[in-house]
């Protein structure tokens, strides 16, 4: 038996359990002072475009999101879970102007593309700046960003997810109670889970072209996975149709699949 839950904004969340990335946002103010707070209502926006974007959800009244109407820019760093004690420390209501990073073992270094820092200690980091702010009545301030470069400390780029992701050791928020204790997880065991196609799956799925596609297309067409083949056949035909021409050949479509990072590195992943 379930027992419900009365909805109110904020604590609901608390109650539900969302589990949230911990990340730290650097900011600059208009004067170019740093700012630095946690913020774990982070999202990725728009995946299947070819510029994915983030979404990020603050309090209107923090000074994050005031430098991020005032500059545009931001950095999203997400800390390694022996940082847990710093990241609460950037979390406190320090006046406008203070550099929480200074009350941490954090240290800083310049960022690539935008002025605010980065945070040197953070296993990946990710550059952003202003698409579009929404602000929500009576609630949240919502930024859409661009993302300007994703950065991983060194080393841990081509290191396959599965030693990749002990390594980072990146703590989840799991909701607080009172706005003052908060939880998180962090470590344990990574399990690793395949996903498999239906029965037939690869030689199967619906699929109905609108022009002709020669032998090469179908062929590479048969190694997309099923669930995604219907959007790929509608994407591909467009783009074919606006480089004006009137059939899919096998390296109009691995031009397409390029630039999507639809590699064949990739495509082998899905097959059996
Ligand atoms: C783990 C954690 C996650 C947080 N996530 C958010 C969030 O997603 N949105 C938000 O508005 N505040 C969030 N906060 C609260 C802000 O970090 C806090 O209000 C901070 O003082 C704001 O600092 P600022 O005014 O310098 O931006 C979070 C706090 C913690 C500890």
């Amino acid at each position: 038996m379930h027992e419900e839950v009365k909805i109110r904004p904020f604590w609901y969340t608390d109650m539900w359990v969302f589990p949230k990335l911990i990340t730290i946002i650097t900011t600059l103010d208009e004067k170019g002072r740093v700012n630095a707070a946690p913020y774990s209502h982070i999202m990725q926006y728009d995946v299947m475009a070819k510029t994915p974007r983030m979404m990020v959800g603050f309090r209107q009244d923090s000074h994050t999101f005031q430098n991020i109407q005032a500059t545009g820019e931001f950095v999203i760093n997400c800390p390694s879970a022996d940082y847990l004690d710093d990241m609460m420390e950037t979390a406190r209501f320090w006046p406008e102007g203070v550099n929480e990073l200074e009350h941490t073992r954090f240290t800083t270094v310049p960022s690539k593309y935008v002025k605010p820092p980065t945070i040197a200690e953070c296993p990946q980091v990710m550059e952003c700046d202003v698409d579009q702010i929404e602000i929500l009545h009576k609630s949240s301030g919502i930024v859409i960003a661009n993302i300007k470069a994703i950065l991983m400390k060194e080393g841990l780029k081509d290191m396959p997810r599965k030693e990749r992701l002990p390594e980072m050791n990146l703590p989840i928020g799991l909701g607080d109670e009172s706005r003052r204790l908060y939880y998180h997880t962090y470590g344990g065991e990574v399990s690793e889970h395949e996903l498999m196609e239906p029965p037939q799956g690869l030689a199967g799925g619906k699929i109905e072209f609108t022009m002709q596609w020669d032998n090469d297309a179908q062929k590479q067409m048969m190694r997309i996975p099923v669930g995604v083949r219907e959007m790929v056949v509608k994407n591909t035909e467009e783009f074919v149709r606006n480089k004006g021409a009137d059939m899919v050949t096998g390296a109009l479509f691995k031009e397409l699949a390029e630039e999507y990072g639809i590699t064949d590195d990739l495509l082998e992943r899905f097959e059996g």
